[in-house]
């Protein structure tokens, strides 16, 4: 038998030939464990973040799949929230150039809550109960969107994004607002309605909810939860395609209206974003299904002499745009703000502000009604 000398070490033939083989396969097989080790963490990465706090939570399974490409994960001073002014976002530009202007959205960034939140959903109960068509639709085709939506709402995002404020219960599958102190099933009740009308009184966003149906490439209003609509009555606007839906807003369809159906049709989905509208208020209402706005044909109203600038308001809607992973509806959220002038002028915006009314094109501001309050806003901002 023949002896091999490796190094200090004399080996005969027989050991060589079961030793090396030996050695390979005890390699291989760490190296097959290390790499499902490595993708388990990766998996644990990219799994949605659950707090402990409550203790009757427990990881849910829900029809809605992870579909994020970052996480929802729990805000830190989450209780703060409610003591916490709203955001001051102060869209406005010297010049106004109609764009799309759509910018990225964190997922963690798709509900903003602040000090307003309280009463704002106590108004959004009133407000629905008053004008029931006027706040919730759906079509029937809407009913699997609005299902995903809700469930994705109320067993994921809220209570993984503020797991103090919401929390979900295994035992009796309830979502608990512990603001307001409603409950409300984890899964979307039968009725689309219904359904609707819990997301409307638990977050402070109208929704509008497109989708593509009979066969058509474009998308149309199929669903709603409209509580603060600005100048629009959203019954009306039901069924119809996004091009008919801005018709009155000038300039709309050569400037965006190509781009607009672009965006639609290719939005992908985990891809969130947002972007602003801003205009000026002469009242502090919310809920406005007409008012705000000119519209050909009618009659002009007085020029304001004076404002007051305690009660006269920027209003400002934080638009946000996804698409469901499952019926692939776009989903339109809006949150609105209202700051009243005052405190513009008191964070010395005040001849920003002047200036971006100035900078409206002529037809935007006379469909945002600056003839009635352009000169008397203009004046007191820069006194
Ligand atoms: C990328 C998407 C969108 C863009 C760029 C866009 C842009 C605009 C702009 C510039 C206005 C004029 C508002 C103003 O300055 O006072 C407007 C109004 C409006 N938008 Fe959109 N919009 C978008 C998506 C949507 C969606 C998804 C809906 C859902 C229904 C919608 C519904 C409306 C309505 C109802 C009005 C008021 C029209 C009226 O006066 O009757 N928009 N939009």
């Amino acid at each position: 038998m023949a002896i091999y000398q490796i190094g200090p070490f004399a080996m005969d033939e027989s050991f060589i030939y079961t030793f090396f083989p030996l050695l390979a396969a005890v390699l291989l097989l760490i190296y097959i464990k290390s790499k499902e080790a490595n993708e388990a963490v990766k998996e644990q990465k990219n799994s949605p973040t659950y707090s402990l706090w409550d203790p009757d939570r427990k990881r849910l399974e829900t029809t809605t799949p992870v579909f994020l490409q970052e996480p929802v994960t729990p805000l830190d001073n989450e209780i703060d929230v409610l003591s916490t002014s709203p955001h001051p976002f102060r869209p406005y530009k010297p010049i106004y150039h109609m764009t799309m202007g759509l910018e990225k959205c964190a997922p963690n960034d798709l509900f903003l809550i602040d000090s307003s939140y309280p009463s704002r959903i106590a108004l959004r109960k009133q407000i629905v109960n008053e004008f029931p068509q006027m706040t919730l639709g759906a079509s029937p085709e809407c009913g699997g969107a609005i299902n995903e939506l809700y469930s994705y709402v109320l067993s994921q995002h809220l209570p993984m994004r503020f797991p103090r404020l919401f929390t979900i219960s295994t035992a009796d599958r309830q979502f608990r607002n512990h603001v307001s102190g409603d409950s409300n099933p984890m899964i979307a009740p039968e009725s689309s309605i219904e359904a609707l009308k819990v997301l409307a009184t638990t977050v402070e966003e109208d929704i509008l909810i497109l989708q593509k149906v009979d066969g058509k490439e474009t998308y149309s209003l199929q669903g709603y939860v409209a509580c603060f609509p600005n100048g629009f009555d959203s019954s009306k606007k039901m069924g119809m395609e996004l091009r008919e839906i801005h018709e009155p807003v000038p300039m709309f369809q050569e400037k965006l209206a190509t781009s607009m159906d672009r965006f639609f049709g290719k939005l992908e989905i985990g891809r969130w974003v947002r972007r602003f509208n801003w205009t000026i208020s002469t009242h502090e209402k919310l809920f406005l299904p007409t008012g705000n706005h000119h519209y050909e044909g009618e009659e002009v109203p007085d020029k304001l002499e004076s404002v007051d600038l305690e009660k006269t308001y920027l209003r400002v809607e934080r638009q946000v745009l996804l698409r469901l992973p499952v019926s692939r509806a776009i989903v339109f959220f809006v949150k609105t703000y209202m700051t009243p002038l005052a405190r513009v002028k008191e964070e010395g915006q005040g001849e920003a502000l002047a200036t971006a009314i100035d900078g409206l094109p002529e037809k935007l501001g006379v469909y945002k009604k600056r003839i009635v309050w352009g000169e008397a806003v203009k004046e007191a901002l820069r006194a």
